[in-house]
């Protein structure tokens, strides 16, 4: 399976005052997904944005895929209002829904792609059948409700079974991962095998917006093509390796 890296913008770490302008420049600088953190203050403890602040981006930002990724309880009953107010893709947490089944069908029935999230402590084989149903999974490598903390390196773990359980089924989900991917910490993300990478503290933080995302995403991309490279170099070893065994033996 060829994977695109691709880098999602998580707005949460934008100035909310000025949130469209921000999200442009981070889409200057590279990213192709917007990544939408939505808070309802019960399944995480802190409160963000709803529909008509996705709204008013779609307006501002017409042509941009939005990656909403919904940390609230009783996704069902919103869904199909961030459907109709832009979202293109929508992620419910495994944690969150009591019917995961019927919620992703809900989601693709309301023409957005369906993703599922899993938190730091919830094992992968929770979506052992529900993996044939989604477009990507979204691993949390912090817990969720605020921008700016220290990555779980357990992560990436999680990101390589992933990884190996769609080779072996011969699925075709995507690989997401949030919370802390920063320059320090990208290229173990991909080449655990996550290919969406979500950024806000390492875009939105300090400095050049425009600058920060092209620098992350140029990183994440040497990683995978230094991972080529490298696997190139380690088969063609094998191969002379192989040769000099048998020219030997015979
Ligand atoms: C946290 C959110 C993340 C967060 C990422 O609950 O889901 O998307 O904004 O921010 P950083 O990249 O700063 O960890
Ligand atoms: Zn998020």
């Amino acid at each position: 399976m060829v994977r695109t890296i691709e880098l999602a913008p998580s707005i949460l770490a934008a100035n909310f005052a000025n949130l469209a302008a921000d999200a442009k420049l981070a889409l200057e600088g590279g990213g192709t997904l917007l990544h939408v953190d939505v808070m309802d203050g019960h399944f995480v403890p802190n409160i963000t944005l709803g529909p008509p602040i996705v709204a008013s981006l779609r307006k501002a930002i017409p042509d941009m895929t939005f990656d909403c990724h919904l940390m609230i309880e009783n996704p069902d009953e919103y869904i199909p209002a961030f459907a109709e107010s832009g979202a293109n893709w929508i992620s419910v947490h495994q944690e969150a829904c009591v019917h995961l089944d019927r919620t992703l069908h809900l989601i693709e029935d309301h023409g957005c792609k369906p993703g599922v999230v899993i938190n730091p402590a919830t094992p992968v084989s929770t979506l052992d059948d529900v993996l044939d149903l989604v477009h990507h999974v979204l691993v949390m490598s912090v817990n969720p409700g605020f921008g700016a903390q220290k990555f779980i390196r357990n992560a990436l773990r999680k990101i390589s079974v992933l990884a190996e359980e769609r080779e072996r089924r011969g699925l075709n989900f995507r690989i997401e991962v949030d919370g802390g991917v920063a320059l320090d910490t990208v290229a173990d993300v991909v080449r655990a095998g996550a290919e969406l990478l979500v950024a806000g503290n390492a875009v939105f933080g300090k400095g050049d917006i425009r600058e920060n995302a092209r620098k992350l995403l140029q990183t994440a991309r040497s990683a995978t093509s230094s991972d080529a490279r490298g696997r190139k170099h380690r088969e063609s070893e094998a191969r002379k390796q192989g040769k000099r065994r048998a020219s030997t033996a015979g």
